[in-house]
């Protein structure tokens, strides 16, 4: 069997460099030599309550940023997974051998638990679950996705075994979450505190439709200090922060002079952010005129959306009826 790679991205919001880094990258120079599917996680979108309105809109306007960057519908499958229920009839299956206390262990349940007391569903409980069918429908051995996915890849490779095991096959491989040949991405948020997300508030992430001035003001507004006091010290973690954003869109040498210098403590953070923002929106530019014209382009999202649907389907399709045997659904 042709190896097998998927992914999926979450429709609440616009698209982030943390999306770009840990993920899309990666999806960009797969699509060249796999046999890829990239996917819309409007199901998982659920476990937050959008409106009907907000929904449609966020998946048209991430198809639009997927096309945007650059995945290409005649190379890859790309699909909204609602459009594929096959799925949620795998993920009914796997939910059967899913055992309360793991669900409760992963750590982005409990993140999310404490986060939003009042809505701690089954879905939230029950998102690993769902993410493995969303692999493990189309039997996919790689998936490419930033480092804060790598326990839910964990569960799925549990689901896989486990249903291997029951059924005593092999008929589901263990996939492996994947970056191009690195260790997985960890693209951390301008605030601080972590890791760049959708819903750390303003400020945190720089997403790909940010213009100029937003990206510049959001920037400028990072967390610094008044610079370094001891010769070659570590800098602190929001530092380090603002370095390793300048890691991914500068060039080398322009790193280096701001690590030199803040080794030497001379460094102006002014004029370090001055030049990150630059650099920041070089970087962003393309994308960003490109998701402008995209987004209002209904027959052609519509288009691609149909196209990767009738892909999607086929697959997954396939996979439901060689599983629904296993377990011993047969007709009488
Ligand atoms: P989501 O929508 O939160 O994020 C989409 C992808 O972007 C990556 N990512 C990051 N990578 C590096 N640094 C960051 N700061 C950063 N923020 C986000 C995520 O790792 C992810 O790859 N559960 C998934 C969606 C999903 C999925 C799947 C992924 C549903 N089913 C099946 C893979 C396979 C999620 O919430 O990603």
């Amino acid at each position: 069997m042709k190896n097998k790679i998927v992914s999926g991205i979450r429709p609440t919001g616009n698209l982030h460099l943390g999306n770009y880094f840990g993920a899309l990258k990666n999806f960009l120079r797969l699509q060249e030599e796999s046999d890829c599917y990239f996917f819309i996680a409007d199901y998982h979108s659920l476990t937050t309550h959008p409106t009907p309105e907000n929904l449609q809109g966020n998946v048209k306007q991430v198809l639009a940023e997927f096309i945007a960057c650059g995945m290409d519908p005649d190379k890859a499958c790309i699909y909204v997974q609602s459009d594929v229920p096959e799925t949620i009839e795998l993920y009914l299956f796997f939910n059967m051998n899913a055992y309360l206390g793991e669900l409760q262990r992963v750590t982005t349940f409990k993140d999310k638990a404490r986060k939003q007391p009042d809505n701690v569903n089954a879905g939230l409980l029950t998102y690993p679950t769902l993410m493995a069918a969303d692999i493990l429908i189309h039997r996919a051995s790689k998936v490419p996705v930033g480092k804060d996915q790598e326990q839910n890849l964990e569960m799925t490779r549990t689901f896989a075994k486990r249903f291997n095991h029951m059924y005593n096959t092999e008929y589901f491989p263990e996939p492996v979450a994947y970056n191009f040949g690195e260790e997985l991405v960890k693209v951390p948020g301008l605030d601080g505190s972590g890791k760049m997300g959708k819903s750390e508030g303003f400020g945190n992430a720089i997403f790909l439709i940010d213009d100029e001035a937003t990206i510049k003001k959001k920037i400028m507004k990072a967390k610094t200090d008044s610079g370094p006091t001891e010769k070659n010290s570590t800098p602190p973690d929001y530092i380090q922060n603002l370095f390793a954003l300048m890691n991914i869109v500068s060039k080398e040498e322009t790193v280096k002079f701001f690590k030199d210098a803040f080794a030497d403590c001379n460094i102006r953070y002014g004029d370090m952010k001055k030049q990150l923002a630059e650099d920041m929106n070089e970087f962003i530019a393309p994308t960003r005129d490109k998701i402008l014209s995209i987004s209002s382009n209904d027959e052609l999202l519509s288009k691609i959306a149909k196209q990767g649907r009738d892909k999607a389907r086929e697959s997954a399709q396939q996979t439901i009826r060689e599983v629904r045997d296993i377990i011993g659904f047969k007709s009488i």
